[in-house]
């Protein structure tokens, strides 16, 4: 404890790294409270989970004014406050899009949504600001530049920080940037997108100009694709998984697209992703995705979800598997799982994804 009694907090191993462009320092390992928190976790179980992450060294937070109706959000301000963290060790992120009524200006991201969204958000948080406020998905329904102008309108009322995107396209995120710059306003500084051995071709080839041009940072969510990655769908669908539990119908086609072809052809991946990480690395397949995911030099966080402490200190044992991945051993993994994005290709040169010019 800290002489004004709250608990200090220790880094521990984590690494941090900046949200893109931004100043902001984030931990490579976030949490994040999607199904979760306030939804299939309430109650001193939130603090459980809360409390191992911070006392893990990870002290970002993620959620979104949908997450359980709301609730996600009640339950994390409940918690912070019961455990008397420091407001300024946090980093909290919250996001804006679908709403939580279903009148025609209760979700998108016109101006009058985001403004009230985000009072609303803070409200059900218990704070006076998050560090950084997404627009969940992109409204083409909106003109961008008001948009940029209310995300732009709510840092200056100090109510976020910063703001990001997520599952924006490129050319939207281009937009928002170029809006931007003409007004002389604050755009995108990061993207909440998915990334995974099994998902590739937006993070890695999509996006990879808005890294270079925009220093675009990354919060990385469904790095285990959901479970997949952890080698628990191998054989079945367990009766206490998520896509056994969750109602909605994208786990019930999740669950089926499991025995469609393509469904087998990923898993017989993942078998010998785990077969080479458990023989040749030491190390569980679900420790091998998620450290594959960090050391990509474009992630700013990988966003763990997790409905237990144990399951959350266990994810983190990846760091310990990052110093494994050489240049020789991510190769390797390219050759089991072949999911690599093909280069692009322009007028008879082919662009690496690292931008060397290679005659093709
Ligand atoms: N911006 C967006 O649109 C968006 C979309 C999705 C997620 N997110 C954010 O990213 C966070 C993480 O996303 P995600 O939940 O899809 O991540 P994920 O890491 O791909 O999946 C997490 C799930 O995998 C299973 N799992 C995790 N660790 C495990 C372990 N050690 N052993 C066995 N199973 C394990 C658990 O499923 P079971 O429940 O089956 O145990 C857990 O709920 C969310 O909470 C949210 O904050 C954002």
């Amino acid at each position: 404890m800290s002489e004004d009694s709250h608990p200090v907090f220790d880094p521990k191993n984590m690494p941090f790294r900046r949200l893109g462009g931004s100043g902001l320092r984030v931990p490579l390992f976030s949490y994040g409270g999607w199904l979760t928190v306030g939804g299939s976790v309430v109650g001193d179980p939130v603090k459980d989970l809360i409390k191992t992450a911070f006392e893990n060294g990870i002290n970002m937070i993620d959620t979104a004014e949908a997450y359980a109706k709301g609730n996600s959000e009640i339950e994390i301000g409940r918690v912070v406050k019961e455990l008397n963290l420091r407001r300024s060790d946090l980093v909290i992120t919250t996001k804006l899009f679908w709403g939580l009524r279903s009148g025609p200006n209760d979700g998108g991201l016109s101006r009058k949504h985001i403004i009230e969204g985000t009072k609303e958000a803070l409200e059900r948080l218990q704070m006076d600001y998050v560090d950084v406020i997404f627009a969940h998905r992109p409204d083409p329904t909106v003109p961008m530049e008001e948009v940029v102008r209310a995300f732009n309108w709510v840092i200056e009322k100090g109510w976020a920080f910063y703001w990001g995107t997520s599952e924006w396209s490129a050319r939207e995120i281009e937009e928002a940037h170029h809006v931007a710059t003409k007004l002389g306003l604050i755009g995108p500084i990061a993207e909440q997108c998915k990334h995974n051995l099994l998902y590739r071709e937006r993070p890695e080839k999509e996006y990879e100009p808005l890294y270079r041009k925009y220093q675009l940072g990354t919060t990385v969510f469904s790095a285990l694709a959901q479970g997949i990655l952890t080698g628990k769908y191998n054989d079945g669908v367990p009766a206490d998984s998520r896509f056994a539990t969750e109602k909605q119908q994208m786990f019930k086609d999740a669950a089926a697209r499991l025995s469609s072809p393509e469904g087998l052809a990923e898993l017989a991946k993942v078998k010998a992703l785990t077969k080479y990480a458990e023989t040749e690395l030491g190390c569980s397949v679900t420790h091998l995705a998620l450290a594959w995911v960090a050391v990509n030099p474009n992630t700013s966080t990988v966003i763990l979800g997790a409905t237990k402490p144990e399951q959350l200190v266990d994810n983190l044992k990846a760091l310990d598997v990052i110093p494994k991945l050489t240049p020789a051993v991510l190769e390797k993994i390219e050759e089991i799982m072949k999911t690599k994005p093909t280069p692009v290709v322009s007028f008879g040169w082919t662009l690496a994804l690292d931008l060397s010019l290679e005659l093709s």
